[in-house]
């Protein structure tokens, strides 16, 4: 479709991809495209602000909205755990409501992903996760973007025609990778040490709906021919003491040369970063030809830049703005 681009329905917040269409992230990511080409060439947010509220830390997440909002004309601000009464314990209901009356959206990174959905529940404007234990979506629309760019994916090669391989344990990042497998219909190949895996009702959801997953134990079987290889650490936010225990479970896990040459000779690896050189990646891996890492990451800004025109200024396009013609 070339035609005038008609912006299709997509939820008010974004919580998790399993809300989201195949066609509305197709769009946001072409959207993304956009705004990529000419940064600084849009002020649709002008007079809006995000309230970005951080119980973990951040680096990406932090600088990209802030510098996204900065970009389109508007403005964030910063609400860290310490330092605000969200920090105290102070009633998300509460925090929620008062925010909207300030704010015209709500970022929020934190533990429970229960806590995101309160926030959305209780507020009036558009609530972003931006990371909980559950799920990291934003990453994951980066990620995406990342591989339209670099394979053409979902578009030379169709989304059903790309298998992503995702090495390690089953965590937020592996959750969002199989949402989102489960919208665009890439196969995904999870291979997690054991105790360590993918949700299993994440697993079964996305299976229902015509999910091309594979479980495995063995790195090698779930990179042999793939397209992507990604991973994550191996302790999350939240899981320091388990760090120990986790780098003994994980051995054998780590992606190097050795596994990267297994995948298809245009594979590219991806990690949504901060990475552990000598445990999940190899500095040869994550430093080497194949890696798209850096991309990866500069793609959250454009990612979200288009997150927040949908979801903040939802009548507003660029002009001349098209939808690519493949939808998975
Ligand atoms: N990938 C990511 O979310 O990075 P930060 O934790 O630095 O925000
Ligand atoms: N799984 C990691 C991702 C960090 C961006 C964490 O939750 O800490």
């Amino acid at each position: 479709m070339t035609a005038a681009a008609r912006f299709p329905e997509h939820p008010r917040h974004l919580l998790t991809l399993r809300d989201w269409s195949a066609e509305a992230i197709t769009a946001l990511l072409d959207l993304a495209d956009a705004l990529k080409a000419a940064p600084l060439a849009y002020r649709p947010l002008e007079g809006k602000t995000l309230a970005m509220v951080f119980l973990k830390a951040s680096t990406r997440t932090r600088v990209s909205f802030e510098v996204g909002m900065f970009q389109l004309g508007g403005h964030a601000l910063m609400l860290p755990a310490q330092g605000s009464q969200v920090g105290r314990g102070e009633p998300i209901e509460d925090s929620a409501r008062v925010m909207s009356r300030y704010v015209d959206g709500v970022m929020v990174r934190t533990f429970g992903h229960e806590e995101v959905e309160r926030w959305a529940a209780a507020a009036t404007v558009p609530v972003i996760n931006a990371l909980t234990d559950r799920y990291h979506p934003c990453q994951l629309l980066a990620d995406l973007q990342t591989c339209r760019e670099a394979l053409g994916a979902g578009r030379a090669r169709p989304w059903r025609e790309v298998t992503v391989a995702w090495i390690g344990d089953g965590n937020n990042m592996a959750h969002s990778w199989i949402e989102a497998a489960a919208q665009l219909g890439f196969a995904l190949r999870l291979a997690s040490p054991e105790g360590y895996e993918a949700r299993a009702d994440i697993v079964a959801h996305a299976a229902a709906r015509g999910a091309r997953l594979a479980l495995t134990r063995h790195p090698a079987e779930a990179a042999r021919g793939a397209d992507v290889v990604t991973t994550d650490v191996w302790a999350s936010m939240g899981q320091e003491e388990e760090a120990r225990a986790r780098a003994a479970a994980f051995v054998g896990y780590e992606v190097d040369e050795a596994l990267m040459a297994l995948a298809a000779p245009h594979a590219v690896f991806l990690h949504c970063l901060p990475a552990h050189r000598g445990e999940e990646v190899s500095a040869a891996v994550i430093d080497g030809p194949q890696s798209r890492v850096w991309d990866e990451a500069e793609n959250r800004l454009h990612a979200q830049k288009a997150l927040l025109v949908r979801l903040l200024a939802p009548s507003w396009l660029p002009p001349s703005f098209s939808l690519s013609a493949e939808v998975p």
